[in-house]
């Protein structure tokens, strides 16, 4: 199997999983990547079977309307039971490093208001210490420099994505050399910082279940 078929193959599971609990008046909520896009795929066959979706990013809107799939803001949406996206790494614990997509904010925003969090990803995300995966920080620009300082005493390499412009208008600093050994902590540390807007560690609220691609078919991780 190769990478892309089992990015396939993990986003039918996730349709698979949600199906029977989806009615008329779902709406669920979509991460953005090469994953999620190919989830977004698999979900637009059973448009029929609910009311639409919010999305993480811009391009996951586009590629929902492309689908024909209604796109809600989420200030508009009353419940969202599932959201669904894919990761840079997991550990065991289910926490995650997301925002290789630049989307982390709109991500763990959506993220924090779904009742479950399905990850769906590919075996190679799947790692004992996470930090082998540059952290990503989205940071208001005139920030850049004050947070790259602090990122510096906090043991980190922090590097400027060059030509990048988050949906929210924002910078990324990607975190280079940082082993990750209290996910949490981190998350917190990193997100004390004035001019940080959101940081890339989804250990706070981690996943809720991974399903993972692997050649033998997929891996449920709960
Ligand atoms: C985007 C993300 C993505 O979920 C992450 O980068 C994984 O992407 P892919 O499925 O293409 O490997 O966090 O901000």
């Amino acid at each position: 199997m190769t990478q892309d078929e089992m990015k396939q193959a993990v986003g039918q599971a996730a349709v698979e999983r949600l199906l029977p609990h989806l009615d008329a008046d779902s709406i669920v909520g979509v991460g953005t990547g090469s994953t999620a896009n190919c989830f977004i795929d698999a979900l637009a066959k059973h448009k029929l079977a609910f009311d639409g979706a919010v999305a993480s990013s811009e391009a996951t809107a586009e590629r929902l309307k492309s689908h024909g799939i209604t796109v809600y803001d989420l200030n508009g949406a009353p419940q969202l039971d599932f959201y669904v996206d894919g990761a840079d790494e997991s550990n065991e614990n289910l926490e995650l490093i997301k925002g290789g997509g630049a989307a982390l904010t709109r991500e763990k925003i959506v993220a924090a208001v779904a009742k479950t969090f399905i990850c769906i990803a590919d075996e190679s995300k799947l790692v004992p210490v996470l930090g082998e995966f540059p952290l990503p920080v989205e940071v208001i620009p005139m920030a850049r420099s004050h947070v790259a300082r602090e990122i510096v005493r906090l043991g980190g390499d922090p590097v400027y994505r060059e030509g990048c412009i988050t949906d929210n208008g924002n910078v990324i600093l990607d975190v280079y050399n940082m082993s990750i050994v209290n996910p949490k902590q981190l998350e917190a540390d990193l997100n004390a910082i004035v001019g940080v807007v959101c940081n890339g560690l989804f250990a706070a609220r981690p996943a809720d279940v991974l399903l993972l691609g692997t050649p033998q078919g997929v891996r449920t991780i709960e």
